[in-house]
């Protein structure tokens, strides 16, 4: 990766930081803040959106991939991830399936609370995904 995808990462991981304060997680107080670059450079965020019918949850990665599936978006070319947690904030399961509908290959910076990361691709992440 050269310095410019660097500083490009580590700007995602700062407006991740930032947009994890919009999180509406009242019930278990696990903040997730996620932002997607998209194929001309335009960045989508997300925050986790909890109710108290548990199962309406969405995820911080599902929102920030439908706000920008729904502004026309279809080329995905990273997602990072952070919560508030010193443990690297790795997707669940739903939201790699979601993933993997658009972007097998997507690289996914999963942050902790220290702003390092680990990087793995949405395939790597679920392998044997499931496709119609
Ligand atoms: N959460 C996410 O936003 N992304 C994930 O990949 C894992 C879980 C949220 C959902 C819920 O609001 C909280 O974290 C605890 O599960």
């Amino acid at each position: 990766m050269n310095r410019m995808q660097l500083a490009e990462i580590k700007e995602m991981i700062d407006m991740a930081i930032k947009i994890k304060q919009n999180a509406y997680a009242p019930y278990s107080k696990f903040r997730v803040g996620a932002v997607l670059l998209c194929e001309l450079g335009k960045k989508y965020t997300g925050c986790n959106v909890e109710n108290s019918s548990f199962s309406l949850t969405c995820c911080a990665e599902r929102v920030a991939i439908f706000k920008a599936i729904s502004e026309g978006e279809k080329e995905f070319k990273a997602l990072v991830l952070v919560s508030d947690s010193e443990d690297f904030c790795t997707p669940c399961g739903a939201c790699r399936q979601v993933m993997a509908e658009f972007a097998l290959d997507m690289p996914v910076y999963m942050g902790n609370n220290r702003g390092l990361y680990q990087v793995k691709t949405v395939a790597e992440l679920l392998p044997l995904n499931f496709s119609l």
